[in-house]
């Protein structure tokens, strides 16, 4: 399905964020065949077509209007300085911008490092943080494997993006201080969109709405006593009107209800205590309310 007015979407080709996006474009309902070795791939059942590229493109793509919508780091925003609309976080490629130093550098805390050199690939974001802060630091600007600069004497420390701390470890690097918290988003050019895409942006966010809530959310099912009802319902406070259904067996409900999942696994032993069994909880699919 595509025409003049596709609705196009930019995502990374080939990197940290690839996978989930991917899989979140298509749990909502949107097939694409064949994305690999492509960069424009239309999808099967929604006027929609991905653009896949660099990372770092994403933002001026965005910006300038090649494409409607990007999924991004919003590290890679953020050091962009691109005129973007953020439209909503999405959970997934949790990272931080932060400073590391090598472990046995006399480099402890960020005033150490006034008149230092500081290898990164955001040179925007690092001089700013040392800015606002009043200390004079020389930026290195690398594009890639920034770890190696204090090894090799080209900078006593660097500015990068820690995920698992692997990459610090391994290279005998510790972190000193976090510039910028960052994850996944959802961006949206500023420039005019005409009514038809609009539309269907408004379709698309709803459907990641049903998805994002689903996710937050799990259906549980459980057997109790009847005169357990109450104290259940206290347990736990979202099932405010669940679904209360008599069995067969003499005084046993079944109780069904959505609630949050952090919450099942914090009440759980309290609810076996009031007498409930056979406690089933199963992922929801999607969920508009
Ligand atoms: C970052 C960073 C490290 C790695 C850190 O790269 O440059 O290489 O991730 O992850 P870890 O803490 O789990 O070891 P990124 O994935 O952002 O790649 P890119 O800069 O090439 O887009
Ligand atoms: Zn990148």
């Amino acid at each position: 399905m595509q025409n003049e007015s596709s609705l196009r979407i930019a995502i990374q080709k080939g990197g940290r964020l690839s996978e989930k996006t991917l899989s979140l474009l298509e749990n909502i309902g949107l097939e694409f065949d064949n994305y690999k070795n492509r960069i424009l791939v239309p999808c099967r059942n929604y006027d929609v077509e991905l653009l896949l590229i660099r990372d770092d493109d994403i933002p001026e793509y965005v910006q300038d209007g090649i494409c409607e919508l990007g999924f991004v780091g919003h590290n890679v925003t953020a050091e962009s300085r691109a005129d973007v609309t953020h439209l909503r976080a999405l959970g997934f490629g949790k990272c931080r911008l932060a400073v590391a130093a090598p472990k046995n550098s006399p480099i402890k805390s960020i005033k150490d490092l006034d008149g230092s050199r500081i290898a990164t690939s955001y040179p925007v974001l690092t001089r700013e943080h040392f800015e606002k802060q009043g200390l004079h630091i020389k930026t290195i600007e690398i594009s890639g494997a920034v770890e190696i600069a204090p090894t090799l004497d080209v900078a006593d420390a660097i500015a990068d993006i820690v995920s698992t701390g692997g990459t610090l470890k391994t290279n005998g690097l510790v972190e000193v201080e976090t510039i910028l918290e960052s994850e996944a988003e959802l961006i949206q050019t500023n420039q005019p969109i005409p009514a038809d895409k609009q539309e269907l942006i408004q379709k698309f966010l709803m459907r990641m709405g049903a998805r994002q809530q689903a996710e937050k959310s799990r259906y549980i099912m459980m057997n109790a006593p009847s005169d357990a009802v109450e104290e259940i319902c206290r347990i736990i406070p979202s099932l405010k009107s669940p679904t209360v259904l008599p069995l067969a067996e003499n005084d046993l409900v079944a109780i069904h209800s959505v609630i949050p999942t952090q919450q099942f696994w914090e009440v759980m032993e309290e609810l076996k205590a009031a007498g409930a069994s056979g406690i089933v909880i199963l992922p929801i699919e999607n969920m508009i309310v």
